[in-house]
């Protein structure tokens, strides 16, 4: 039985949305459905309960009306009759409703009159069971109402009382019933129709929902289609929206985003092996040729040296590669190892530009850093001294002889500023949006000057951070680089002077 039922709930049917949506629905409707049944038969008995004992009150009423009612005393005998005038149809067909059920006996319990004979009804007249309702009815003094079982099955409800005879002051019980077998065929007759009308319309919603679910869940289909169609040829795919503009044109939105960037990612992928294999190759072809022309050429020794010497220029040029790549590909994945420390940027900057007064005096520049006061920030020391070292060292790359640099931090806020400024080549409007990008370079005729490396790694730290990096600068007038870091966990100055060594 186990296995049966496993494997039903491994069918694939089983496991769908579609499924999964009607399945629920169905539960919640059958259980709505379920109480409104419940709560109906019970709204359906109360009403018919209250109405048969308004009924009830009103015949045994009229019964005790005594002169004028339907009930009197023999004047000779005192005995109680019905007195009713046959010849008036209304009159006969009120006396037949009353006379249905009905009991009138002495107080010791013997049955005067009554419709004991009729089917089921004899309890009604038993003469214990009318002593008992006469106990109760002198105790309470109040209309007694019971329910007797009758010998047929049916149960009679009976609502007891006292009649007087006013002449001889002799009172007699009286009690007037009815079947509830009426009630209850009626009740059953409601559960019945309920009972046909229940599969029926669970039947008839789980169609509908069946083939609402399955429409809508049709456009889920095109995006899985789509999405097992996406090759490395088509990245970029997208999906047509429906125009509904509910969840799943939403959906769709997503995904088309989502393939959207993995094209572009894809894309920057492609791009950057392209790149790299250029960068590698020239480098290699250089050195392969050098050292066969060394080889096959080369008589004299200084040849050969001379050969060897251009050959590890190239190699250093080439680990230089590898090494800024690896750096590279670790900040851009997220990898950089970070160390994060209170420090003084400023202090840093400092330090950093005096270890590069020896190649900006060799290029002929003047480079000096703008003392502040101690501007903390919460950042990594290694990373942001990569960061200070590369703008520095392009600073003084692009600036001719004769011109400035310099480099300061300053407080802003919950930030600091990093800038580093010269008065250098500049950069064309054209190319600024991409020189942050990974081997851009403003064409320059001098290959020499760099692998265009530096300030994708720049970036790439300063976005570890949570920072960001601007650019300002015009051609023949120079450069500013403006890197704006946010300060961390560093407390006002003034509340920390611990931290400042
Ligand atoms: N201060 C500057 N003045 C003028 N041009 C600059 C300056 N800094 C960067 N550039 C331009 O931006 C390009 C990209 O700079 P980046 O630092 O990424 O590469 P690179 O300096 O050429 O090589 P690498 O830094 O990898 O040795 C440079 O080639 C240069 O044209
Ligand atoms: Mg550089």
């Amino acid at each position: 039985m186990f296995k049966i039922w496993k494997k039903l709930i491994d069918l694939k049917l089983f496991r769908t949305l579609r499924f999964r949506l009607a399945a629920t629905f169905l539960c919640v409707l059958t259980a709505v459905l379920l109480v409104v049944g419940i709560f109906g038969t019970a709204t359906l008995r109360g009403i018919l309960e209250d109405k048969g004992l308004d009924d009830l009150k009103e015949q045994l009423g009229t019964l005790k009306l005594n002169t004028q009612g339907p009930i009197q005393f023999d004047p000779d005998s005192g005995r109680p009759i019905w007195f009713i005038d046959v010849t008036d149809p209304e009159e006969r067909a009120e006396a037949a409703r009353l006379q249905a059920v009905y009991v009138i006996a002495d107080l010791q319990g013997h049955v005067e009159n009554g419709s004991c004979n009729e089917p089921g009804q004899k309890p009604l007249c038993n003469s214990a069971r009318i002593r008992s309702d006469v106990a109760i009815l002198q105790k309470t003094n109040e209309p007694y109402l019971q329910r007797i079982k009758g010998t047929d099955g049916t149960t009679f409800e009976l609502l007891s009382s006292t009649i007087t005879d006013t002449k001889r002051d002799v009172k007699w019980y009286i009690a007037e019933g009815r079947s509830l077998a009426g009630d209850q065929s009626l009740v059953r007759g409601f559960q019945r129709k309920f009972l046909l009308f229940f599969p029926v319309a669970l039947f008839i919603c789980a169609v509908v929902v069946w083939y609402s679910a399955g429409g809508a869940l049709s456009s889920l289909q095109s995006v899985e289609k789509a999405a097992q169609e996406i090759t490395g040829s088509n990245l970029g795919m997208q999906i047509r929206k429906r125009g509904a503009d509910d969840e799943l044109d939403r959906l769709i939105d997503s995904f088309n985003e989502m393939s959207g960037r993995l094209k572009a990612s894809f894309e920057q992928m492609r791009q950057f092996s392209t790149d790299v294999s250029h960068e590698l190759r020239t480098p290699l072809t250089a050195i392969q040729g050098q050292l066969e022309v060394a080889l096959f050429t080369a008589t004299r020794k200084e040849q050969l040296q001379e050969a060897i010497e251009n050959a590890l220029q190239d190699v250093e040029r080439l680990s230089n590669l590898v090494r800024a790549l690896l750096l590279l590909s670790q900040s851009e994945s997220g990898q950089i190892p970070m160390n994060k420390t209170v420090l003084d940027a400023a202090e840093l900057i400092e330090e950093i530009v005096d270890q590069f007064q020896i190649p900006a005096e060799a290029h002929n520049v003047q480079l000096s850093a703008g003392h502040t006061e101690p501007v903390l920030c919460e950042a990594d020391r290694t990373q942001l001294e990569r960061v200070i070292t590369n703008l520095l060292s392009n600073a003084i790359k692009y600036t001719p002889a004769g011109g400035w640099i310099r480099a300061r931090a300053e407080a802003a806020g919950p930030n600091v500023r990093l800038i580093v400024e010269d008065s250098g080549v500049g950069i064309p409007t054209s190319h600024l949006p991409h020189i942050f990008d990974r081997f851009y370079r403003v064409p320059d005729p001098n290959p020499e000057k760099g692998l265009g490396l530096g300030l994708s790694f720049v970036a790439a730290i300063v976005r570890a951070h949570g920072g960001e990096i601007h650019v300002d600068s015009e051609v023949g007038r120079g450069s500013r680089f403006e890197v704006v870091l946010p300060t961390g966990a560093v407390r006002a100055p003034a509340e920390s002077p611990a931290v400042h060594t």
